[in-house]
């Protein structure tokens, strides 16, 4: 099995899980670290606990895709700085994904979390784009610099970022830059692609009902633009700011493209 290094650490293989919709209660966190995932990830917290959207919020539709709109549910970051000590019996590095509503949200939870010695890495989500009302930080570049700024004073951790796809070199160049000026340590290509319509021809409905069915899509369809993000980002990102790659992985050819394109 391919051995990585990835923010300091050793890495067993180069799989683990993406911070979505598997990863939010100690019951699915123990999973994965059961499972023969290298690391552990956390689902994205925010300050209080969240119910998130209305059911269904999540569908899987063919190829290997799926859409969904689950609206940030989480237990809360109090709550997740109780569990990760308790996911050190996995014996495997545990990373934490943080989207606070505001950046004031993202302060305090990064710098609590960064107290907690059992944590290895944070990743702030600047891409969730199902919460209403709320756009995806990634898409606003003054937004994102002022975010990375104070973030970035406070995090005692390696700090990496979830980025939401690009699709005009223009706005690759742009993040880039942002993040090559950072302490940055990782960004990780890409979160779903906001915004999908997926019909039920036979119900003439939507398939999911948060947002009028308007959700983020993931799995099979996606990858071409995993690998193209991950692929431009190795590019302009300077040599120590590493890369995770994400989106549409079910095979070893599926890595193994993700790993030619320049992820770690
Ligand atoms: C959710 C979706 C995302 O793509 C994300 O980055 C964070 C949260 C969600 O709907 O829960």
């Amino acid at each position: 099995m391919i051995k990585t290094r990835f923010a300091g650490i050793n890495f067993e293989n180069p799989f683990f899980n993406a911070s979505g919709p598997h990863c939010t209660t100690k019951e699915e966190l123990d999973i994965l670290g059961q499972s023969k995932a290298a690391a552990v990830m956390t689902k994205s917290c925010t300050l209080e606990p969240r119910e998130g959207n209305p059911s269904p919020r999540y569908v899987d539709i063919t190829n290997n895709s799926s859409i969904n709109s689950m609206g940030l549910p989480n237990l809360g970051y109090k709550e997740y700085m109780k569990l990760i000590p308790e996911l050190t019996v996995h014996n495997k590095p545990i990373f934490s994904s943080v989207s606070g509503m505001k950046i004031e949200d993202n302060i305090q939870m990064i710098s609590e979390l960064s107290d907690v010695k059992e944590l290895d890495a944070i990743e702030l989500n600047l891409s969730c784009p199902n919460v209403v009302g709320k756009p995806q930080v990634g898409y606003d570049f003054q937004q994102s610099v002022e975010v990375i700024q104070e973030v970035q004073k406070i995090c005692k951790k390696p700090l990496g970022l979830k980025l939401p796809p690009y699709f005009d070199f223009v706005h690759f160049e742009t993040m880039a830059k942002i993040i090559n000026q950072s302490r940055v340590n990782f960004v990780t290509c890409i979160n779903s692609l906001g915004n999908g319509l997926v019909i039920d021809i036979a119900k003439e409905q939507v398939v999911i009902k948060p947002k009028g069915g308007f959700g983020g899509m993931g799995g099979k369809l996606v990858k071409p633009f995993g690998l193209s993000n991950v692929r431009k980002f190795r590019e302009l990102l300077k040599p120590e700011i590493q890369v995770i790659g994400c989106g549409g992985i079910f095979s070893g050819i599926d890595a193994f493209e993700y790993i030619l394109a320049g992820a770690d």
